[in-house]
C-alpha cells in the first residue's frame, strides 16, 4: 500500500465511472430509515457560545475571490473572525420544512445536501478562545471542546514543517465521513466529498479574504498524525484538507506541551442505525494516505510550481457583497433559457480559475459549452487560467449535448453556460501519486464553488452536477484528449416558477 501505486486511482476512477449503460444497469434504492445525519454531535464535549451578531464581510465576493493575503505578523484572528469564517464555510443558512421533517441548507453548496465535511479548530493565538482542538457545530452555531493545549507544532510536523502552520492562529482542519455522502452516491463518493470539501474552501477562503487574514490551504500531511490528533480512523472519516489562518511572530517548529495522541475524551453519536462500507472507497482512502514525512516533502516539492492569482472580475460590475453572496446561495433548480451578458461569464471564469494559496499546483483545466451567452457564440470552448481567454473549440447548438452529458438532467439543457473542469489524470498521479487524485478532484470544487458564488454575486444563478465520464471526455476531444472530466457547474438565470 503506497501513494506511490498509482494503479489505486486509475482502478477507482475507471471503476466509479458513469455511463448511459451502468446508470442503467446499477440502480440504487435509498434507504430512508437509515439516512445518515448531516451533523456530528458529541453530545458530552463543553460547548463555547460563538457571536451571533455576525457583520459578514461586505467587500464585493469578486474581489475576495481574486486574490489572497500575505502572511504578516500584524495580523488579527479575534473569536468573530473565526466564527465569520467558519460559518460562511459550513454555517447553517436555510431551513426547509418538508411533511414532517426539516431539511437544513448550509452555505456552500454539497452534492445531495448530504454534508459530508466536518470542520475542526486548532486554536492557537485566537483572541477570545483558549488553545486547544474544537469541534465546530453548525446546526447551533457553537464549538464543542475536545482537548485543550496547542497542536498547531504536531500539525506543522506531519506536514514537514510548512511555514504557514508553523504561525498559524488558528488551523482548520476539514475532515469527510464518508457514510453520509456514500448512502445515495456509494463508492464514487469518494469524489463527491472532495467535491465537497472543495466547495467549503471556496467560501472559507473568500471569507478569510473578507476578513483581512492570510490562508494557506494545505494537503501534503502525514494523514496518521492529523487522525490521531482528531481521533478518527480514516475508514469512516478521513482529513482532507488543513488551512492555516492568520500568523504569529515568526516562529520555530517545536514540540507542544500536550499529547495530540491521547485518545479524545468524547464519543460522537452514530450517524444511523447501520452503515454500509465501500471496499473500493475504503481502498482509495488508504492508498491516498502519506505514510511518511518523506512522502509529503516528495508531494510539496512538486506543488513548487505556482498558479495564477490575482486577476480581477475584468471590468465587470462589482457586484454583491461577499456576506451577502453567500446568504443568498442555493442551488438553481431550473433555469431559464436567457443569455447572460459575456462580461459577467468572463468575470465568473476569472474568479473560479484562480489558483488558490496552497501547496499544489495548479491541476485542472476549464472546458465550457455556451448555450447562451451574449456576445459569445454558442460553442465549445477552452478557457486558459493564465490569459483568461476563450478559445472557441466548435460552434453550434449544443444545449441536447450539455443535458446529456450532464446525466440527461435538464440543468444542462437550459442552463446559460455549463463549465467542464478536466484535467490529465495520468500526469497528475505521476506527479503527486493518489494524493493527486484527491487534489484534483479538491481543486475542481474550489474552482467549481468560485463559479458558483461569483455567478450569485452577479444576480445569476447556478448548481453542480455529475456527469457521463467517458462521453464529456469525448465531447471536448479533441483539444482534451488525455484529459477526464472532474466536475460540471452550469451557470445561468433561474426560470420564473425555480
Ligand atoms: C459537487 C456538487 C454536485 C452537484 N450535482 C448536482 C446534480 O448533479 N444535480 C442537481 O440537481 N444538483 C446538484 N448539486 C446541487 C446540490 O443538490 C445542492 O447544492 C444541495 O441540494 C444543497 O442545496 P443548496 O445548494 O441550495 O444549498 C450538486 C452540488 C455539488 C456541490
Amino acid at each position: 500500500m503506497s501513494n506511490r501505486d498509482i494503479e489505486a486511482a486509475r482502478f477507482f476512477h475507471e471503476a466509479t465511472k458513469h455511463s448511459y449503460t451502468s446508470v442503467r444497469s446499477s440502480p440504487h434504492m435509498l434507504d430512508w430509515d437509515n439516512r445518515p445525519i448531516p451533523y456530528k454531535i458529541y453530545p458530552d464535549a463543553p460547548p463555547v457560545m460563538l457571536p451571533r451578531d455576525l457583520n459578514l464581510a461586505s467587500i464585493p465576493a469578486l474581489e475576495a475571490m481574486a486574490s489572497g493575503i500575505a502572511a504578516s505578523a500584524g495580523e488579527k484572528l479575534d473569536l468573530e473572525a473565526l466564527t465569520r469564517i467558519l460559518f460562511c464555510a459550513d454555517g447553517l443558512t436555510r431551513r426547509r420544512q418538508v411533511g414532517d421533517e426539516e431539511y437544513h441548507f448550509r452555505a456552500a453548496a454539497s452534492a445531495g445536501a448530504l454534508y459530508p465535511i466536518e470542520i475542526y479548530v486548532a486554536a492557537s493565538a485566537v483572541e477570545g478562545l483558549a488553545p486547544g482542538l474544537y469541534h465546530f457545530s453548525p446546526a447551533d452555531l457553537k464549538l464543542r471542546a475536545l482537548r485543550p493545549g496547542n497542536f498547531r507544532n504536531h500539525i506543522a510536523n506531519a506536514a514537514a514543517g510548512r511555514a504557514s502552520l508553523v504561525e498559524a492562529r488558528a488551523i482548520l482542519i476539514l475532515s469527510s465521513i464518508f457514510w453520509r455522502s456514500a448512502w445515495k452516491y456509494r463508492a464514487r463518493s469518494y469524489r463527491y466529498c472532495f467535491w465537497d470539501a472543495g466547495t467549503v474552501l471556496a467560501n472559507l477562503l473568500a471569507a478569510a479574504t473578507g476578513d483581512r487574514l492570510s490562508a494557506d490551504l494545505v494537503t501534503a500531511f502525514v494523514d496518521a498524525e492529523i487522525e490521531a490528533l482528531l481521533g478518527v480512523d480514516a475508514i469512516h472519516e478521513g482529513i482532507a484538507a488543513l488551512v492555516a489562518i492568520g500568523s504569529t511572530a515568526p516562529a520555530g517548529l517545536s514540540a507542544d506541551a500536550a499529547d495530540a495522541r491521547q485518545p479524545i475524551d468524547y464519543e460522537a453519536m452514530p450517524l444511523s442505525a447501520e452503515e454500509v462500507i465501500y471496499p473500493d472507497l475504503v481502498q482509495i482512502q488508504q492508498e491516498s494516505r502519506l505514510l511518511s514525512l518523506a512522502e509529503v516533502n516528495a508531494i510539496s516539492a512538486a506543488g513548487e510550481l505556482r498558479g495564477n492569482t490575482g486577476a480581477g472580475a475584468g471590468g465587470a460590475t462589482p457586484g454583491r457583497g461577499l456576506g451577502d453572496t453567500i446568504l443568498r446561495r442555493g442551488a438553481t433548480r431550473e433555469f431559464s433559457h436567457n443569455a447572460i451578458p459575456g462580461a459577467d461569464l468572463c468575470a465568473i471564469l476569472a474568479a473560479s480559475s484562480n489558483h488558490p494559496q496552497c501547496d499544489f499546483p495548479p491541476l485542472c483545466d476549464i472546458y465550457l459549452i455556451a448555450n447562451a451567452v451574449e456576445g459569445i457564440e454558442a460553442g465549445a470552448y477552452f478557457y486558459d487560467r493564465t490569459s483568461k481567454r476563450l478559445e472557441l473549440l466548435k460552434a453550434g447548438d449544443f444545449r441536447g449535448n450539455a443535458g446529456y452529458l450532464c446525466l440527461e438532467q435538464p440543468l444542462g439543457t437550459d442552463c446559460s453556460a455549463l463549465i467542464c473542469y478536466m484535467a490529465r489524470l495520468d500526469r497528475v498521479l505521476e506527479r503527486l501519486g493518489n494524493r493527486g487524485y484527491r487534489d484534483v478532484h479538491l481543486e475542481a470544487g474550489i474552482l467549481g464553488g468560485r463559479a458558483w458564488l461569483a455567478s450569485f454575486a452577479l444576480g445569476h444563478g447556478a448548481t453542480g452536477s455529475t456527469f457521463y465520464d467517458d462521453d464529456a471526455a469525448k465531447f471536448f476531444s479533441s483539444h482534451a484528449d488525455g484529459k477526464s472530466p472532474i466536475l460540471m457547474v452550469a451557470l445561468g438565470d433561474r426560470a420564473r416558477n425555480d
